[in-house]
């Protein structure tokens, strides 16, 4: 008698919903759960305030706790920024649903007043060992490196060796069962990431473009890759509103 074919037993992708109004509809829901994502663009493109979005929805609207690491900027200003979209970080971290790494201090010799502060910002793994402190004592879902260019990698000049510790950086994320964003600098529009070889170690890459056209400049969001799902494969057109960033999903921009 003909046995039936029994499906394998597929784990279900569990969406993590940015909350970014308009992005989620561009990959079924949001990003794939445990997983670390590139979001790369050139100076002033929006990826901190994306990345800073993702982190107060996170806790303000799904209950997942989420942990900044601040590379470039103290979390200071970065509070100060946010209030402009009417986000109180501050409020957030006193109820242990946000932290604010400061690994922006000790990396150019000033001191820090901050709780959490990486006094080696050039030694990946002690950002690591720091993450997984902290993931364990606030609950951590989410987590961002703004920016993951600064972090030391830039010191090694191989790539193969950059190669290898994002890849160690990434997936240490996702084993602590953190959704994550790296945030990426770079210098031409044409490129994907900054020494070529990140995109290729981690799970997706969102492009963000501050395209000018004649005497204006046009803010746009593309899903570069997102492995294991389908997902938009056009440029959407974005804004910087008072809430935050919008994304247009049903808008394409032509280049
Ligand atoms: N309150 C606001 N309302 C509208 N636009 C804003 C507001 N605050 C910042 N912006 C815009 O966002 C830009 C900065 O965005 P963001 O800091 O996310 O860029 P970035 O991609 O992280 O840049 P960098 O790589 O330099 O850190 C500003 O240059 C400005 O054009
Ligand atoms: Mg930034």
């Amino acid at each position: 008698m003909a046995r039936k074919k029994e499906k394998p037993a597929v784990e279900k992708q569990e969406r993590v919903p940015t909350g970014v109004p308009g992005f989620d509809e561009l990959c079924y829901g949001g990003l794939i759960r445990n997983r670390t994502y590139l979001l790369t663009g050139t100076s002033g493109a929006g990826k901190s305030i994306f990345a800073l979005q993702y982190l107060y929805n996170g806790a303000v609207k799904y209950n997942e706790p989420g942990i900044f690491v601040a590379t470039e900027e103290r979390p200071k200003e970065i509070r100060q920024n946010a209030l402009n979209f009417g986000w109180n970080l501050k409020a957030l971290e006193d109820e242990n649903k946000l932290a604010m790494v400061d690994a922006c201090a000790a990396k150019i010799g000033i001191p820090s007043k901050e709780k959490y502060v990486d006094v080696r910002p050039l030694d990946i793994r002690s950002m690591m060992d720091q993450i997984i402190t902290i993931q364990e004592k606030i609950d951590a879902k989410r987590a961002v490196v703004d920016s993951s260019t600064s972090i030391g990698f830039y010191l090694l000049r191989d790539l193969g060796k950059i190669r290898l510790e994002l890849l160690r950086l990434s997936t240490t994320l996702e084993i602590l069962g953190l959704t994550s964003l790296l945030t990426c600098e770079i210098i031409e529009e044409s490129d994907i990431s900054r020494f070529g070889v990140e995109n290729f170690v981690t799970e997706g890459t969102i492009a963000m473009y501050y395209k000018r056209s004649e005497n204006v400049r046009t803010r746009s969001i593309e899903i570069y890759k997102m492995r294991g799902t389908d997902h938009s494969n056009k440029i959407h057109p974005f804004e910087i509103t008072p809430d935050g960033i919008v994304v247009h999903p049903k808008e394409e921009v032509f280049t």
